[in-house]
């Protein structure tokens, strides 16, 4: 089987276009700073749709005409008529709005380093090594990989090349039973937490095998040939972080608490959950919940605070307490950046804007437009 061939740096920034915020925009009041980001909005009409992540800060959410998780806002970010897309988000959920949308349209990412740690842990470069050596452990197998969302464009673009589609948190099972009605063998990437959460979704627990690509001893032939589903051994050290016991914890405080945790949790935290699901399932959760139920919520410390003071009939704990994280990446995107950005587009000029290269642009389509069909 042929390997994709991309231009591909192993390195945390992925554009270098990167600027930074301007000395005058530092220090702004949270005031003045309101106050200009809505007149740059009115200014700006229907030529600009702000897009807020769930784990973004409030003053961004705020400001955002859509809030949502990862699969929400591909969605919008397709529907989107605006020339201009500003992503509160992660690069690579702008990046995938750049894929998605028109070619006339700029996708803005207020601070170009806002890149997820996950997904540098699986680098195209890195990838197509290993598939190399995972193919031939498994020669007679039909092996298709499957990237979760949280995953750079050439990537993706790898995986549409290999027979393979994108993810989110919210379709990975569909995803999964896309490729089993296509193969015999599933690689997942990168995220091994949401990945064996799928498989035990799946009925599949006992067919998995991790691959470490930085572990010579993580990686087994054998292991790989007798099994369905490869992981790759990515992760995410904001959701690694909650343990059974805080579940336990917030159980033995708060008897009638209930628990929902997203499924980059590990397996044994979601197994003591009551419920696990992107970050829309959970702020659907708590919009669902009866007045003076108690949710514990297992996730990015923003979408707690965000769901605590929007449903106060509710009690939302963050599952566990002040050793829950922010993600650093999402914070990258600080309101003083989106004020920079709104005004350079009043006066007609465009900021870190990204732009997937064009040849790994198609081929990432491909692979999330399977995605927004299954
Ligand atoms: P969602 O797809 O649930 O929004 O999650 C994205 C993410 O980065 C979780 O860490
Ligand atoms: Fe990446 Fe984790 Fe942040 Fe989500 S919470 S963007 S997976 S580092």
């Amino acid at each position: 089987m042929e390997t994709a061939d991309f231009d591909t740096e192993l390195s945390l920034f992925k554009y270098d276009n990167l600027e930074q915020l301007p000395p005058e925009y530092r220090d702004l009041d949270e005031a003045e700073r309101t106050e200009r980001i809505e007149a740059a909005k009115v200014a700006l009409g229907d030529d600009v749709v702000i897009l807020g992540h769930n784990y973004q800060r409030r003053e961004i959410v705020e400001h955002a005409d859509f809030i949502g998780d990862s699969y929400q806002l591909s969605k919008e970010a397709a529907a989107a008529d605006a020339p201009y897309v500003i992503f509160g988000g992660v690069t690579f959920m702008a990046e995938s709005a750049d894929i998605i949308t028109d070619d006339e349209q700029s996708v803005i990412l207020p601070s170009m380093e806002a890149s997820c740690p996950m997904a540098g842990m699986a680098e195209a470069l890195q990838v197509d090594a290993a598939w190399e050596e995972i193919t031939t452990a498994a020669p007679d197998a039909d092996i298709i990989p499957i990237t979760y969302m949280n995953s750079y464009a050439d990537l993706k673009a790898f995986c549409a090349e290999q027979g393979g589609l994108v993810c989110t948190s919210s379709n990975a099972h569909r995803a999964f039973e896309w490729a089993f009605e296509r193969g015999d063998k599933v690689l997942f990437l990168p995220d091994k937490h949401l990945g064996e959460n799928t498989a035990h979704r799946l009925g599949m627990a006992d067919e998995t095998a991790e691959w470490d690509p930085w572990d010579p001893e993580g990686k087994d032939a054998d292991e790989v040939a007798e099994s369905d589903i490869v992981l790759w051994d990515g992760y995410c050290q904001v959701h690694e972080r909650f343990r059974v016991d805080h579940v336990e914890q917030v159980r033995d405080e708060h008897p009638d608490a209930k628990v929902i945790v997203h499924p980059e949790c590990r397996r044994e935290v979601v197994e003591a959950a009551d419920k696990a699901g992107s970050t829309a399932t959970i702020t659907e959760t708590v919009e669902d919940a009866d007045p003076g139920d108690t949710w514990a919520i297992g996730t990015e410390i923003h979408l707690t605070n965000h769901l605590s003071r929007w449903h106060p009939e509710v009690n939302v704990l963050p599952l566990c307490g002040d050793a829950c994280m922010d993600c650093n990446a999402m914070r990258q995107i600080d309101p003083n950046y989106l004020t920079w950005v709104l005004e350079e587009l009043v006066e007609g000029r465009e900021r870190n804007v990204i732009e997937v290269a064009p040849g790994e642009k198609e081929l990432a389509k491909v692979a999330l437009d399977r995605m927004l069909e299954v």
